[in-house]
């Protein structure tokens, strides 16, 4: 319980000084990334694609946040998700949050591995597991979906895999936080279930210590080897544009 209040007071810290902070455009942290997807090849997402915004809470973005690195992580992953947001019709996009049941924490036992990273979270009442206010969420009018998830892998204890499969989506374009954490099982577990999966490079961040570059590590060196398409933030914008209206819910 300590901890939970450390954590709380951390992200309240942050708010505070995000606000005045200027956040650069600009994000090639600490490395800059080459997509596997030559930058003058035109592609895009089809229509069937959903977007994944993979544990943008309070809790984990707030320990990026003072960081040139975390603000630029987080100016362009809310602008991607902006641009997603001003398309109509409104594609699926999925966001996650790390939370428990209730204070017993039983998704979680006492050697649950998991336990270990996510046990301080708290339940979905707490700040450090809502969605950080950078990101904007707008279930009722897109028809955003918010998903609980008690593991690393996005889909763990939630309808995620029931959702893409009846939403008929074959691609999915993820952005989210950590890499080593849900951005690879997730990208891993969907890539299996035979889904095209994307990460937006710009919209990728290691929690520290990121020491040796393990986001360029998994970026450049893992996920192509599966193979996944590591793309820039630039690109992903175009393909957007690029895709045909996005097929979901009622306009199925
Ligand atoms: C996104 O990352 C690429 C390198 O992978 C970089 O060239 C580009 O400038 C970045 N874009 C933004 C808006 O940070």
């Amino acid at each position: 319980m300590k901890l939970q209040a450390s954590i709380f007071t951390l992200a309240s810290a942050y708010f505070a000084s995000a606000q005045e902070s200027t956040r650069p455009g600009y994000n090639c942290h600490p490395t800059c990334i080459q997509p596997t997807i030559p930058r003058n090849r035109q592609f895009n997402f089809g229509r069937h694609y959903a977007v994944l915004n993979l544990d943008l809470i309070n809790g984990i973005v707030g320990g990026v946040e003072e960081t040139a690195a975390g603000q630029a992580f987080i100016s362009n992953t809310a602008n991607w998700i902006d641009a997603v947001h001003a398309l109509d019709p409104a594609p699926l996009s999925i966001f996650t949050r790390v939370y428990f049941e209730n204070s017993f924490q039983p998704e979680i036992g006492p050697d649950s591995p998991f336990g270990q990273v996510a046990g301080d979270l708290g339940t979905a009442a707490t700040a450090p597991t809502k969605l950080h206010p950078a990101f904007t969420v707008d279930q009722a009018g897109a028809g955003n979906v918010v998903l609980q998830k008690t593991r690393y892998y996005a889909g763990a204890g939630n309808a995620l895999e029931q959702i893409l499969s009846t939403q008929k989506i074959d691609t999915v374009i993820m952005s989210g936080i950590r890499t080593s954490g849900v951005m690879l099982s997730t990208a891993y577990r969907l890539f299996d279930l035979d889904y095209n999966v994307y990460v937006i490079a710009n919209n990728t961040i290691e929690s520290p210590p990121n020491d040796p570059d393990i986001n360029a590590n998994i970026l450049e060196g893992i996920l192509p080897k599966l193979p996944v398409d590591v793309i820039t933030i630039e690109q992903a914008l175009a393909a957007l544009d690029r895709s045909g209206p996005a097929i979901y819910g009622r306009n199925n």
